[in-house]
């Protein structure tokens, strides 16, 4: 949540504080900033609102200088204003940061600051910050030092870059628990929370430990531990296709990320077969298996508890990430703990895996993102290879879940691997339903609630399509078990609730065509999702047949579909859905 861009350059630096912060924007939309120093004087642009009206209106990149900071922000203390935006400078405007994470200790340092005579501007914990630095400038006048003594005041997660008046060659910057990259260029050097920020400029990428400060100049990188010692460490190189990040043909990254699904299962299926096996063997030889996560990757973990349970007869217990330590009891030095996510920068996920290692467990992890936090803190990690996921909601990293988790359990059972072409032949197929289902987003957009039903293995695809629906569309949805509904939820339904009902043949489509009769006798209208049609459903959304292993990735694009087409129908944006990030960097 937040993205963070600084830049030392050798020209104008705004510029390239705006693309990188467009770059990012997906962390956080609800106001953005950049500060840049020129002629001993910081300047401050921001806003709240989007990034490309502040800078119609107010020219974020005019700003001059070569030495800056920017802000794009996710609201966590202080509503959505001009004045919580950041940057954020101190009193006598001589440090400006910006910050992505949350200071539990603000209260307190505001109280202290307050006393000592400083004013703040804004109701954020991320201001006390530049009033620390500044403090601290005043006495040491050293902007590493001061960085180092500001951040060993805070508590909670930062990750914060400084900009210092009459230091206008450098910017400082500092991490806790919250991420915080180095891009190494030949003429400029960049400090940002995603590599996605600079990778137009450079692909060398220092990421930076907890608790450690940087101070980036053009032409030099310079690492410190909290005590001020010289760290030293050689850049890493990030994949370059991370450049290419355009909408092509598509109006939204949604919708371009969902049809890319033919090809990114494709690249998801493309494991390293020894790192696979390894994975497996670790599975293979533990005493208890655990899966965690959070939103659309934890229902991923649901799919790989059922497979695994069901056809790998290893029993597993998965809970959300944001759960985790409540539930830890049993997770000990025997045990396995998978974690799977797209950004591998969750919050709640990073807390678990923690606590899962404080206990002894192994982690192993399935995410998309290479040089993510969970990647480097995993014992051993697949990577979901579909390329950067911009649109908010998971689409395509979450079949790619599914057919990773999928890899997983049948090398466990010594089954053979589904073929790339079939599988890609078959998500082609199912993105065929797309006029059928704008059709159906067009006729029921003006509902106020939609349910989502399935069974067994389907049941977590009900879940998935209701999240969906709801970050999308702002329509209320609920996705639930079939069986559960005749338990309470049925009450709700009358003449003309949408209720989608996902069942494909197998052995749970007997008892869910059931259930879409006892709905429609009470006057819903079934959505159904299956390879197989039946008088029962109001409208009918094909899926090829395939082996139900599979059936989540065809049942989802339809799913991903309807929650597009209907933002898309009640003009949302479905990129930037309210109120949301795409990487949950807060608890
Ligand atoms: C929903 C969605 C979120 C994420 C969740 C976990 O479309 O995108 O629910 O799935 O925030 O994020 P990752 O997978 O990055 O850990």
């Amino acid at each position: 949540m937040c993205g963070i861009i600084g830049c030392v350059n050798d020209e104008a630096v705004a510029p390239i504080l705006l693309r990188g912060l467009k770059r990012v924007e997906y962390r956080g939309y609800d106001s953005a900033g950049v500060a840049t120093v020129s002629e001993s004087v910081i300047r401050v642009t921001k806003a709240a609102g989007r990034i490309d009206d502040i800078e119609r209106k107010y020219g974020l990149s005019t700003l001059t200088g070569t030495t800056g900071i920017a802000h794009t922000r996710w609201a966590t203390h202080g509503g959505v204003t001009d004045r919580n935006a950041h940057p954020h400078t101190s009193c006598r405007e001589r440090v400006a940061i910006v910050h992505n994470g949350i200071i539990e200790n603000y209260l307190e340092l505001k109280k202290q600051l307050r006393a000592k005579g400083h004013i703040f501007k804004s109701e954020t914990d991320s201001e006390v910050i530049a009033h620390l630095i500044e403090a601290e400038y005043h006495q040491v006048k050293d902007p590493v030092k001061a960085t180092i003594l500001a951040a060993k005041k805070l508590k909670g997660q930062y990750a914060f870059a400084a900009l210092f008046q009459d230091a206008p060659e450098l910017i400082t910057g500092a991490r806790k628990d919250a991420p915080l990259l180095i891009g190494v260029g030949d003429t400029k050097n960049f400090i940002a929370s995603d590599v996605l920020a600079f990778i137009e400029y450079t692909d060398r990428t220092i990421f930076l430990d907890n608790q450690e400060v940087v101070k980036v100049t053009n032409r030099s990188v310079e690492i410190f531990d909290m005590n001020g010692r010289s760290v030293k460490r050689k850049p890493t190189q990030v994949a370059w296709e991370l450049a290419d990040l355009s909408k092509m043909d598509y109006a939204h990254y949604t919708l371009k990320e969902i049809h890319e699904q033919p090809k990114t299962v494709v690249s998801a299926m493309m494991q390293n077969e020894e790192k696979l096996a390894e994975f497996v063997e670790k599975i293979r030889g533990a005493r208890s298996v655990f899966v965690t996560a959070a939103g659309t990757s934890y229902h991923a973990g649901l799919l790989l508890k059922y497979r695994l349970e069901r056809d790998a007869a290893i029993r597993c217990e998965v809970t959300l990430a944001g759960e985790f330590r409540e539930h830890s009891e049993f997770v000990d030095g025997g045990s396995v703990v998978i974690a799977l996510s797209q950004s591998g920068e969750t919050a709640d996920l990073l807390e678990a895996i923690r606590e899962a290692k404080k206990k002894g467990a192994k982690v192993l992890s399935l995410v998309n993102a290479a040089g993510s936090t969970l990647a480097r803190e995993s014992d051993l990690t697949l990577l979901l290879n579909c390329g950067p996921e911009v649109g908010v909601a998971a689409t395509k990293s979450f079949t790619a879940q599914v057919v990773v988790a999928n890899l997983i359990v049948d090398n466990l059972v010594g089954s053979r691997n589904g073929r790339g072409e079939e599988v890609a032949r078959m998500v082609e197929e199912a993105l065929s339903s797309e006029p059928t289902v704008k059709e159906i987003a067009r006729m029921y957009r003006e509902r106020s609630d939609f349910y989502f039903i399935g069974r067994g293995y389907h049941y977590p695809m009900a879940l998935e399509g209701a999240l969906k629906m709801k970050e999308l569309s702002y329509i209320h949805a609920e996705g639930m078990a079939a069986s559960e509904l005749k338990h309470g939820t049925l009450a709700l339904i009358e003449d003309g609730t949408p209720v989608v009902v996902i069942n494909p043949r197998g052995e749970t489509h007997a008892d869910t065509l059931s259930n879409a009769e006892e709905l429609k006798a009470r006057g819903a209208r079934v959505i159904g999702i299956s390879d197989e049609p039946s008088e029962v459903y109001t409208h009918f959304i094909k899926i090829p047949r395939a082996k139900e292993s599979l059936t989540p990735v065809l049942e989802a694009i339809p799913l991903q579909l309807m929650a597009y087409w209907t933002a898309v129908e009640k003009r949302n944006d479905p990129d930037y859905p309210r109120n949301l990030a795409k990487s949950v960097t807060v608890k």
